[in-house]
């Protein structure tokens, strides 16, 4: 069995150890997840391996993120089988902080970011949520104070948002995103499949097969919001409630009706039984 990388769990041991890879000239990349790991963590992880000499990887369920109604005490945690796929990897580093590092007694900050944050997306059914990301993003990065970070373009606007933060507070370092990694019947794999009855797994690959037929036609002329309606009526019919189905420019989010304006990119999220989920693809 692969050696368990060491297991930090308080920000001075954490500086100390990646003080020793700056001092040494190394290149330290972070990859934030909130565990349950799975192929796309790993894709992550491996991505992060050719850009740096050291991986990081926190794994922090991070409760300021979830609001009261939503799954922070179900949320899968599988720490031990997310450290063997670590060390596995030979990662050189977790950092594990428990919530009370995080967030001690009388914790009273928060990043309130705009622009993507406010896209009128995932921020409709979740407001709070970007607060929430970007306040532990930050958190992270100043205490790991690594020279990249890696995020999935599974969550688009989580990536959005975390670069133009990156940007607005002049952090040192740079944000890489990495594409979505799937299963074999094309759904994006996400912690929260776990949560699928059998019948709504056969069904959720609906999600990203639309995707591609609506990008596909958008490419071939369509207009945008009639390949968004038949669209968004084909995931109806597969038994999901979508929340939204929507055209945006792939950098700033903005709609946009045309390809003439600009790179487009499609985003969807849709319940279906209790399960919500979200995906996305570029035109
Ligand atoms: P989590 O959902 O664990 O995801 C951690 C990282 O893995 C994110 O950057 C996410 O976009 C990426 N990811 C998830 N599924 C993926 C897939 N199928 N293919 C490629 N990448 C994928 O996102 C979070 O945690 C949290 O919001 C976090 C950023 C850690 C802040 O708490």
């Amino acid at each position: 069995m692969a050696r368990r990388p060491p297991v930090l769990r308080s920000v001075p041991q954490l500086r100390k150890t990646v003080g020793r890879f700056h001092r040494a000239g190394e290149k330290v990349a972070l990859v934030p997840t909130m565990g349950a790991l799975h192929d796309g963590h790993v894709s992550l992880v491996k991505l992060a391996q050719r850009r740096a000499r050291r991986v990081v990887v926190s794994i922090f369920v991070n409760p300021s993120q979830f609001a009261p109604t939503e799954d922070f005490s179900t949320y899968p945690r599988t720490f031990e089988s997310d450290l063997a796929a670590l060390a596995a990897l030979k990662v050189d580093l977790v950092w594990a902080p428990a919530v009370k590092t995080m967030y001690p007694e009388g914790f009273a900050t928060r990043i309130a970011p705009e622009g993507p944050a406010r896209a009128g997306l995932e921020d409709v059914s979740r407001p709070h949520f970007f607060s929430g990301v970007a306040t532990v993003v930050s958190k992270l990065f100043i205490q790991v104070g690594p020279d990249i970070a890696v995020f999935g373009e599974k969550d688009y606007q989580q990536l959005k948002v975390v670069t133009q933060m990156a940007r607005d507070l002049d952090l040192a370092l740079k944000i890489v995103g990495a594409p979505t990694v799937r299963e074999r019947d094309g759904l994006a794999m996400s912690s929260r499949n776990a949560y699928l009855s059998a019948s709504e797994r056969k069904t959720a690959p609906v999600l990203y097969r639309v995707l591609k037929d609506s990008a596909a036609k958008i490419k071939t002329g369509e207009k945008i919001s009639d390949a968004l309606a038949e669209g968004r009526s084909e995931i109806e019919r597969a038994g999901f409630a979508v929340d939204y189905f929507e055209a945006r420019h792939a950098n700033t989010l903005a709609p946009i009706q045309s390809r003439k304006d600009g790179p487009v990119r499609l985003l969807v999220a849709a319940k279906i039984g209790t399960t919500r989920l979200i995906d996305n693809i570029g035109v």
